[in-house]
């Protein structure tokens, strides 16, 4: 039996929103160091609601599901709303990763993250993302 819920193992076969965007209004960069997966995510941006998400991920399975999950959750949501979606928020909505997986679902955030505060930078207005939410974090990997 597989250690993936059904909801991780759909998401992985079809993820939603891959590709890049024409023009996005904000571009997240981020990776984890001890696997080597990357994960780049876009955004669009009208009055401070994320309109659309999208997602390129050279990584796992999980890494893939978890992007796809969280650009599913970001669109139609206000900035504020965006910054509260957590890993944990990601990963339940997939019904759950095994523990070895759950820094796929930090690098998830930590992408959505990147891009707001790329977003702001733009702007040339101050960002609401603590950068400390932006370091990778080699302890999550076991
Ligand atoms: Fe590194 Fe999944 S193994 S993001």
């Amino acid at each position: 039996m597989s250690q993936y819920s059904d909801k991780v193992m759909e998401h992985f076969r079809h993820p939603h929103n891959v590709g890049e965007m024409d023009k996005p209004d904000g571009t997240g960069h981020v990776g984890n160091p001890v696997c080597g997966d990357i994960m780049e995510l876009y955004i669009k941006v009208k009055d401070e609601i994320i309109t659309d998400a999208k997602f390129k991920t050279f990584g796992c399975g999980a890494a893939i599901a978890t992007s796809s999950m969280v650009t599913d959750m970001v669109k139609g949501k206000n900035i504020k709303e965006a910054l509260e979606i957590s890993n944990k928020a990601v990963a339940e909505a997939l019904g759950g990763l095994p523990a070895i997986k759950l820094h796929c679902s930090v690098l998830a955030e930590q992408a959505l993250k990147s891009a707001i505060d790329d977003y702001y930078k733009k702007q040339g207005k101050p960002s609401p993302v603590n950068p400390e939410d932006l370091k990778e974090d080699e302890h999550t990997h076991e």
